[in-house]
């Protein structure tokens, strides 16, 4: 891989975003109460649930091939573009996504009574779809194998991770603040149970679950990412950012040698909070 790799307060970070400086800047960013924040660890359904989000935050309008992109309508906080200093002039209600962990969250976010999402998913389907984005994104081009990234991401060497460090944050913070956290696989069973927070009808949240279906959102060019081919973000030779959709990608992938290893890697590092909360993964 060609991405440089850094360790900033104990989790990893992309060279792009260490060197642009943003971490430095960051801890100035105010967060505002109406702010809604999508947070994860990268690859766990984020764009998923911004989508739904935003829908439910702009009277269940449906985006559409006309419509902003995504990023520019949910900007991404640490990423050096559109930038903090963008986001944090725009006026009326922000929709900020980040893979921050909680502790390196500026700390705004605490006394803002902002509302923050976090989605998670079985690290084993993220790894999956983590290792297909690191070979369709541009700046990394990755081409090792899957066995290969599989280890890199046990030990601790891809961005954002260590992952259950990450999640053990949102935990912590969730004692305290507005944070709700959902799994993938709980929003796949069944999408339409968290949307009961916004006041909407039955028939409205079916509306929304199905414009944010992965067919849909597939066959969406304001939110399936396509556009990043023609800007060189992707590949061109490689698959799409919505790939697949699935819970239980991973049994294509492991083999019972690769299953033992993250198995070993799991026990040792799941928090034991994680087990009560999702006993399908
Ligand atoms: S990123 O780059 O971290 O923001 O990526 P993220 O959006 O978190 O994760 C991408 C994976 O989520 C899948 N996805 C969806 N699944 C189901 N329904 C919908 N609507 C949906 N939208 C995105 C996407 O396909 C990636 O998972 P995989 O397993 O690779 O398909």
């Amino acid at each position: 891989s060609r991405i440089s790799l850094y360790r900033y307060k104990g989790f990893i970070f992309p060279g792009e975003i260490i060197l642009s400086g943003i971490l430095q800047e960051l801890p100035k960013f105010q967060f505002r109460e109406n702010d809604v924040i999508v947070a994860s660890f990268p690859k766990s359904g984020t764009t998923w649930v911004q989508e739904i989000v935003y829908m439910l935050t702009h009277n269940l309008e449906k985006s559409d091939d006309s419509s902003e992109v995504l990023e520019t309508r949910f900007p991404y906080l640490e990423y050096p573009y559109p930038g903090i200093k963008s986001i944090a002039k725009q006026k009326g209600q922000r929709h900020i996504k980040t893979h921050l962990p909680a502790t390196i969250l500026p700390p705004s976010f605490v006394s803002s009574g902002a509302k923050l999402i976090y989605i998670t998913r079985n690290p084993k389907d993220t790894i999956v779809s983590y290792w297909h984005f690191v070979r369709l994104l541009s700046t990394v081009s990755f081409i090792g194998s899957f066995r290969e990234f599989l280890q890199l991401f046990l030990s601790d060497k891809v961005p954002y991770g260590p992952f259950y460090d990450h999640l053990r944050t949102y935990f912590d913070l969730q004692k305290t603040q507005n944070v709700l956290i959902i799994t993938y696989e709980d929003l796949k069973e069944n999408p339409i149970q968290y949307y009961l927070q916004v006041p909407v009808t039955d028939s409205e949240a079916f509306d929304v679950a199905v414009a944010t279906t992965f067919r849909s959102m597939s066959e969406n060019k304001s939110v399936n990412y396509e556009h990043w081919k023609d800007i060189g973000f992707a590949n061109k030779n490689e698959g799409k950012f919505l790939r697949k959709g699935v819970v239980g990608d991973w049994k294509n992938y492991f083999t019972p040698e690769m299953l033992k290893d993250f198995e070993s890697w799991r026990i040792k590092n799941e928090p034991d909070e994680i087990c009560k909360f999702k006993n399908n993964l």
